[in-house]
């Protein structure tokens, strides 16, 4: 006799979790924005560039990088357009028409962080 409404909430607990999860990975861009792999996947500076990219910059240039807004990252342009890492930090701190600066809103360790985000990660041809 008991049994039953034991079973009864197990399933009930089991949905909930079931929503949760769903509720949890669906949307948000953080979710989608690759991990690093490979060498990289460990890397605590490309980890963390990911959250500040996933916060601040994938509403514009895609949670992937794949452009919106803002241009792609993922056809290699970043590596031609700033071949020295420091310039793109420079880019994103002053920003440019429509991109924001971001010098007051970033650190400069959360600055490079998502440059070197953008370089390792995003900036692959795929
Ligand atoms: C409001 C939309 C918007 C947001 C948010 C945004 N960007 Fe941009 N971004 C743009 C636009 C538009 C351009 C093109 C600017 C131009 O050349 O006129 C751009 C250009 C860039 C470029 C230069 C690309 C190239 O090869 O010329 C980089 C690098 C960049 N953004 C990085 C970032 C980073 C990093 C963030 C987050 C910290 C970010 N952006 C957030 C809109 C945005």
């Amino acid at each position: 006799m008991s049994a039953r409404p034991r079973r009864a909430s197990l399933v009930t607990a089991a949905a909930a979790i079931v929503a949760l999860a769903a509720a949890c990975g669906g949307g948000g861009s953080s979710a989608s924005s690759p991990l690093p792999t490979g060498a990289h996947a460990h890397d605590q500076t490309l980890l963390a560039g990911r959250k500040v990219f996933s916060a601040e910059c994938a509403t514009c240039h895609g949670s992937g990088g794949q452009g919106g807004v803002g241009p792609t990252f993922n056809d290699g342009r970043l590596l031609r357009d700033f071949p020295n890492p420091s310039d793109q930090v420079t880019f994103v701190s002053q920003g440019k028409g429509v991109m924001p600066a971001f010098a007051g809103v970033l650190t400069p360790t959360q600055l490079a962080e998502v440059v070197a985000y953008e370089r390792k990660v995003l900036s692959k041809r795929r």
